[in-house]
């Protein structure tokens, strides 16, 4: 006989800058039609902005969520070209993506600005999926998991407990996303055992249900291995959830390997 796993796998399409309205919304059909016999698993997409209302409509009533890939703590004035976080929960998302690495990289992200938009996420009824990782010259220095200890705690300083054991943290190392060169299962479960472990000191039991997913390079044939690592509980996934294909695989396959007997 199989336990489910705790916590509840996720995985979560991150499409990024991808596809126009119709696209989207074909894509995010394809994934619904493909993992709907999927039943101990949650399983999430994050279209762009534009799309969000359009593709949180097709997957109203299905096993299939929506977030968002970001979202801005304030709720109305004069912020042009920002989208609030309750205007996303409006849609019908569930999931707010805060603190992607691009984001940090390309548009002057920080780890107070993300806290703000975790608080943000959590006061308008989403759930933050907080990204965290190190680049490859703080790697290669030895500095991965002090560095990522350190966004843990500065992206959460602000979260009530109850808050926290809500969210969903995302480590992604940056040398790992887009460039087809995954962390190892070892080098990704010794980052989420240091993560756990922070949680832990915080929540107590309760940091056993926060699910932490990795993210970087996620394929159909490299999640097996990941997801058979004691704290990695999903994945969070760029460019392989652009086809149905490939990323009801990545599901399918991340189930299977988890389901433990
Ligand atoms: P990738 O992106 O799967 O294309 O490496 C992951 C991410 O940025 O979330």
């Amino acid at each position: 006989m199989s336990n489910p796993r705790i916590p509840r796998p996720f995985f979560c399409g991150n499409w990024k800058l991808w596809g126009t309205l119709s696209d989207s919304v074909a894509l995010a059909t394809g994934v619904r039609d493909a993992v709907a016999s999927v039943t101990t698993a949650d399983v999430a997409v994050a279209p762009g902005f534009v799309a969000l209302d359009a593709v949180a409509g097709k997957l109203k009533g299905s096993a299939v969520a929506v977030a968002s890939q970001d979202g801005y703590w304030e709720e109305k004035g004069a912020f042009t070209g920002e989208v609030a976080m309750v205007q996303i929960a409006d849609c019908g998302a569930s999931y707010a993506i805060v603190g992607h690495s691009e984001r940090r990289q390309y548009f002057g992200e920080t780890d107070e600005t993300v806290a703000r938009k975790a608080k943000a996420a959590l006061a308008a009824g989403l759930v933050p999926i907080l990204c965290i990782g190190e680049t490859l010259p703080e790697r290669d220095a030895g500095q991965a998991l002090t560095v990522v200890g350190k966004q843990l705690d500065g992206t959460t300083a602000n979260l009530r407990d109850d808050e926290l054991a809500k969210s969903v943290i995302a480590y992604e190392p940056v040398w790992a996303i887009g460039t087809g060169r995954v962390a190892t299962p070892a080098q990704a479960q010794e980052v989420h055992a240091l993560i756990r472990s922070k949680l832990v000191h915080k929540l107590q039991a309760r940091a056993q249900q926060v699910r932490i997913l990795y993210g970087g390079s996620v394929k159909p044939n490299n999640v097996a291995e990941l997801m058979k690592e004691k704290d990695i509980d999903g994945a969070l996934v760029g460019g392989a959830s652009l086809t149905v294909d490939s990323f009801a695989s990545i599901v399918q396959k991340g189930v299977a390997a988890c389901t433990r007997s």
